[in-house]
């Protein structure tokens, strides 16, 4: 399979949407990537489309969020959504958006990742359980699913705080 990883163009909107939908089977993915797009953190090199002959069958989006205490706000990347197309998953396409994904971040100069996912599955690209360092999400979760990856050395070591999600992230869900 001849897999393209690329960022997103305008005309992929659409496809984008379409993905996520089907993926999740539910709307509100694609519809906070569509909300999240609008405000000034979307970085489009960040939102990152799988292509296979000319088709749109994957999608993954790194969008910058905020980790705050009372004296200090430190930056990362949140990454969500991520989706592929139910007749092409578990064909590596998800793990090759997210190694891209990295990539780019790393580009960018961006610290640290952090994603709210399957415990399994994100420790293959290192990140580590969040609970090695001292953030706390916005919402509860068991305490495996809350992991993070660092691009630059001890870069989350001296984070100590709240992670701060856009409005738009919970708008749509
Ligand atoms: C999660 C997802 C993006 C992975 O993409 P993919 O192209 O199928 O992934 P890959 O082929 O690279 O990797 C397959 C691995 O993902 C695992 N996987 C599949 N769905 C998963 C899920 N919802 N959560 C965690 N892991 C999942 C498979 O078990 C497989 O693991 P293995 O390699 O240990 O066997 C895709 O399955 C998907 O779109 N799922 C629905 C949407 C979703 O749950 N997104 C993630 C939350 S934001």
């Amino acid at each position: 399979m001849d897999i393209l990883i690329r960022g997103e163009r305008k005309e992929d909107y659409d496809d984008i949407k379409k993905i996520n939908d089907l993926a999740f089977g539910q709307e509100n993915e694609g519809r906070m990537v569509e909300a999240l797009r609008k405000t000034r953190g979307y970085n489009p090199k960040l939102s990152l489309v799988a292509e296979l002959n000319n088709n749109i069958v994957g999608h993954i989006l790194f969008y910058p969020i905020k980790i705050k205490n009372e004296k200090k706000e430190f930056t990362a990347l949140s990454l969500a959504p991520m989706a592929v197309c139910p007749k092409y998953q578990n064909k590596g396409i998800g793990n090759k958006l997210v190694i891209k994904g990295i990539e780019v971040a790393r580009e960018y100069g961006f610290g640290a990742v952090i994603v709210v996912g399957h415990p399994k599955y994100y420790p293959r690209f290192g990140f580590q359980p969040a609970s090695n360092w001292r953030m706390q999400l916005p919402f509860d979760v068991p305490d495996d699913v809350f992991l993070a990856l660092e691009l630059r050395n001890n870069y989350l070591k001296s984070f100590r705080g709240k992670v701060e999600y856009p409005r738009e992230y919970f708008d749509a869900l």
